[in-house]
Parts: C-alpha cells; structure tokens; sequence
C-alpha cells in the first residue's frame, strides 16, 4: 500500500487530488455534534494543500436515497474544514455535475474543495457494478491522483470507495496508515490480557466479530441493549428490554464456547430499569431503580449497566494490557443513563495497557461524556469499519490500495 508521503515526496504541486474522507457528522439540523471526523482528515488534507495540490475532498453522510436531499447536504462540514483550516474552502453544489466541475477547474495550488453528498448519486452505492464504475469514471474527471483516508467508509465497496481507487493513482492517506496501524495491533502478536468490551442496541452488528474475538481475547464484557439477549439466552426474564429472539440460540452457542475455550464472557450483574425509555431531547429526569440482573421486572427494561456491573467492569479492565471498547453500555445520550458507559470510559483511562475505542457511537459518547480524547491510546473514525477488520474480512476501500 503506497502512502500519502511517497505521493508528497514525489510532488503534488498543480495535481487535483481527490481525498475519499468520512465526513459523516452526527448534525443537529445544520449543527455539528462532533466534529471529530472531520478534525481527523486534517494532516492528511493540510499535507496536500500545503504541498501545492488542487484539494478536491469527497464524501458521503448519512443515507439519503440516491438523489439530493438538503437534510444530508456536507455544507455544514465543508464550512467546518475551512474554519479547522483557517482558509476559505470551495463548496460544489453536485458531485460530478457543472458545479462540481466549475469548482474543481476553479482551484488554485493549494485550495481545497468539497464535493456535495455522493450518496446524492445511485451510482456511488449501487450494487450493479457497471453502475458504480460508470459513477466512479465521471469522478476520475476530477482529479489525477487517488487519496483514500475516509477510514469510516474503508467496508462499503462504493464507487468513491472501491472503484474510483482503481482509476487513478492510488495512496493512502495519513488516517487509513494510522487506524490501520493501530488494528494490527488488535490482530497480530496482541499484549496480554487481551479485554474487549462490547455495547451498543444489537447483538445482530456484533454476531461476526464476537465469533472472532472468543479465538482472539481473554476476556469479553458484554453491556448495552444487545446484553440483555445474552440474558435472555440465559435463561433470565428481561421483561421489555431490547431482545433479538433470533439470536438467542446463536448467544447461547457463544457461551458454550467462551467456557470450553477460556475465554471469560462477563455480563451485567445489575441495571437500571425504568417502564418509559427516557426523553433524550428534554433530558427530563427519569424514573428507575437498580435491579439484579435476573430479576427484571416483567413491565420493566433495561436502560444501562447498574453500579456493581460497573465495579465489575472496571475490575476486569484493570489490568488489561490491550484493550478494545466498541459501544455505549447504556443510553449514554440522557444523563441518568450515562454512568455505565462513563465508567468504562474512565476505566480505560485508568488503564496503563494499549486503548482503543472503536468507532463512531462510542467514539462520540467519549467527546460528548467531557473526556480527553487525546488521553485515550486511539480513537478510530470507523465503527463498522473497524469491527469489520477485527472480524477478520478483506475491506473493500484498502483492497483497492494494495496493488
Ligand atoms: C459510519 O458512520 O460508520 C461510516 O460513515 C459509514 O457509514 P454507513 O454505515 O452509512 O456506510
């Protein structure tokens, strides 16, 4: 895989470079919740822009249906780049159409622009690969030279993504060296114990990367919503907490194993419970009661992690020499829900082993619960992305790079 300093040392002054980033922001209306994504494309574009190359910088956010839609419009981000920048960033209203090409031409060494949503054109997800490659050739008119460095997007095999790579010179940018750097870590000759904990709404996204990770960890801590299937296959009540029946004989095979190969499977011991899911926009404060894990109460569900688990957690993380956190342990997004994901935050600081949190809910829950992040061993860009490495596949956007 070349990188982005064989490009610069090479020369990049006149050249129109288009660098595939992940700007897809958490927005409130037209505001940025966290801008963490796009503060992370930074040295990369900073690099190119200050080498003299005509910047054309490209994404997706959200998932709007194929055609332009306002409430998924990069505006927002491209004017949060040229604040991050401190220079004044071009904004194409298309992706591939005259504004974009207007703009693009426009470009002088070392200006940057940003193109419109390319999620605004079917081509960039089709699945039909004449689709995608007929959307992947009009983008290449755009540029002359490849950077990948939207580490978010690496496992979606889109146009800009996987297709467009292939067209042009290839190069990956500083981001994808980084967040690939620090997952080989998590793959290959990883410091033990080796402690993951897993969150988030559905036991479905984390099926494959806990099959890998019972071969690879030594230990794994299960919190959020998809804890309570876990439960459930344990043959506990759960009353109305999420539940994924479906999974449960897939969970209860994940069980099985993590005992006859060693691997410590750890979840909750007591959570809150309350019978209304709280209001996340008036944060009004909610109704609950801590409760064992066992003996939820029928009308009840489970909101997050109870003080014991968190003690329980923080126990287990303490003398981790790797760890990979992906997903909030509760709904971190109302306060009186947020202490278990804050605990395993605050576990992780403590910790003297290797940190990483994976992606982006967990990531954004960091920022947004007051933590340094800077104090943390990595935080990755990718969620999906980067559970999807750990699970072992090839990914589509650094396949690409590596001829
Ligand atoms: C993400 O948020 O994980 C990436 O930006 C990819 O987005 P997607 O899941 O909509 O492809």
């Amino acid at each position: 895989m070349k990188t982005i300093d064989e490009l610069l040392a090479d020369g990049v002054s006149g050249k129109r470079v288009f660098v595939r980033a992940d700007l897809n922001v958490p927005l409130a209306g037209t505001t940025i919740t966290d801008d963490g994504r796009i503060r992370a494309v930074l040295p990369t574009v900073e690099a190119l822009a200050d080498a003299g190359a005509r910047v054309v910088v490209a994404s997706h956010l959200g998932r709007p249906k194929g055609a332009p839609d306002p409430a998924f419009s990069l505006a927002p981000a491209a004017a949060r780049l040229g604040e991050l920048l401190g220079s004044d960033v071009a904004f194409a209203a298309d992706t591939v159409g005259q504004s974009a090409q207007d703009t693009v031409a426009g470009l002088k060494d070392g200006q940057v622009a940003v193109l419109e949503n390319l999620r605004f054109n079917p081509g960039e997800t089709a699945k039909d690969d004449a689709e995608r490659d007929a959307f992947a050739d009009r983008l290449a008119t755009l540029a002359d030279v490849y950077v990948s460095d939207g580490f978010g997007a690496v496992h979606r095999k889109h146009a800009s993504v996987y297709d467009l790579a292939k067209k042009l010179p290839h190069y990956a940018g500083h981001l994808i060296s980084t967040e690939v750097g620090v997952l080989k870590k998590l793959t290959e000759d990883v410091r033990r114990p080796y402690v993951v904990a897993l969150g988030g709404a559905k036991v479905s996204d984390k099926l494959a990367v806990i099959d890998e990770l019972l071969g690879k960890a030594d230990r794994l801590l299960i919190g959020g919503g998809m804890a309570y299937t876990f439960l459930k296959a344990q043959g506990h009540e759960v009353g109305i907490s999420l539940l994924q029946e479906d999974q449960i004989p897939a969970v209860t095979e994940y069980l099985r194993r993590a005992e006859k190969q060693g691997v410590e499977l750890v979840l909750p011991v007591d959570v809150l419970v309350s019978r209304e899911f709280p209001d996340l926009k008036t944060k009004a404060p909610a109704e609950y009661t801590v409760v064992d894990a066992d003996k939820i109460p029928a009308d009840q569900e489970g909101l997050d992690i109870g003080p014991k688990t968190r003690e329980l957690y923080a126990s287990k993380l303490a003398d981790a020499a790797t760890v990979f956190w992906n997903g909030p342990m509760g709904v971190f997004e109302h306060p009186d829900y947020a202490e278990g994901t804050k605990a395993v935050a605050q576990a992780l600081l403590d910790s003297d082993g290797f940190t990483v949190v994976g992606g982006g809910d967990s990531a954004a829950a960091v920022r947004t619960l007051g933590f340094d992040e800077n104090a943390f061993g990595h935080i990755s860009t990718g969620g999906g992305a980067s559970l999807e490495y750990l699970e072992g596949k090839t990914l589509p956007g650094l396949a690409a790079l590596e001829d």
